[in-house]
């Protein structure tokens, strides 16, 4: 079960940081095997459907800073903060790289619902940047530190804007998400999570997500990562 399977690493330190973050993802490291990844994110990385967001397929720059957010209480949260606070930087670094090599999922079942006109154009009246500026017109994403939203479950989408709101969650570079999320109604937060569980984050399993190489590169090299997150405006 511990193999490297179906991830190749194009070198030794790819390779290392491959096994250990397999090793993490399954085993909790030293979280604990109680707080192994894989028994509430999945095997595959595809989250639970509800409060616990998909993995696979996300940019590892955006998911290690989140492990150390988590650790640092920029974003306080009773089930991920003690488990970051417990791994060390090695062992977060490596199985976010593990989780991001993952396919990101094909979301089969399209549901039509409207997108949100406040998602793709804002509301300049009300000083709301379109949220497609930074995240793509389907959520899937704009360059590191812009996260991918799309298929993510609608209840745990709904749950960061909560926290945004509450200022609870405050690791967004320059308080963009703060701004952005303050001016909305519960009526529009509610749509636009809606909608986003329908996005399909992948065209189809080859439509060029990270490979585990390129992730396994990213991941080794946290400074530069973290200093191309931050969105320039
Ligand atoms: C007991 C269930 C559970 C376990 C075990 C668990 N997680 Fe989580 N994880 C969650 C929940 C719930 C959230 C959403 C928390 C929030 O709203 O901030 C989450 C969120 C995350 C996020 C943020 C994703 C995003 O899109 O911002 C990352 C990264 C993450 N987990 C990685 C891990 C890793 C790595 C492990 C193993 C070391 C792990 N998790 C173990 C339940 C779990
Ligand atoms: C100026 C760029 C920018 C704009 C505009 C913006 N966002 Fe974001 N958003 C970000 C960044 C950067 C992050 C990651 C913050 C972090 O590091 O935790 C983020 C994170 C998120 C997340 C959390 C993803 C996760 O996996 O936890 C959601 C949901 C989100 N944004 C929704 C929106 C919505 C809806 C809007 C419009 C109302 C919007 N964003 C507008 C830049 C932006």
């Amino acid at each position: 079960m511990l193999t490297a399977g179906c991830h190749p690493a194009t070198n030794q330190t790819d390779a290392a940081l491959t096994a250990t973050g397999e090793l993490v993802a399954l085993s909790g490291g030293g979280a604990g095997a109680r707080n192994a990844c894989f028994s509430c994110h999945g095997l595959d990385g595809q989250g639970d459907g509800d409060s616990v967001p998909r993995l696979a397929g996300m940019d590892v720059g955006y998911l290690q800073k989140q492990m150390q957010d988590y650790a640092d209480d920029l974003r306080p949260d009773p089930v991920m903060t003690p488990i970051a606070k417990r791994l060390t930087e090695d062992e977060r670094r490596a199985v976010v790289a593990w989780y991001a090599a993952m396919p990101a999922p094909v979301n089969e079942a399209r549901r039509e619902v409207r997108v949100p006109a406040v998602y793709l154009e804002g509301d300049a009246a009300r000083g709301i940047i379109p949220c497609a500026s930074c995240h793509g017109d389907n959520g899937q994403g704009a360059g590191p530190g812009n996260p991918a939203l799309a298929g993510q479950p609608a209840a745990y989408t709904l749950e960061q804007f909560r926290r945004w709101k509450r200022t609870d969650r405050r690791n967004d570079p320059r308080g963009v998400m703060t701004a952005a999320v303050a001016p909305l109604t519960s009526g529009e937060m509610v749509a636009i999570a809606a909608w986003l569980e329908t996005r399909s984050p992948s065209r189809s399993p080859d439509s060029g997500g990270p490979t585990a190489s390129v992730s396994a590169s990213a991941a080794a090299e946290p400074a530069a990562s973290r200093g191309i997150r931050r969105p320039d405006r």
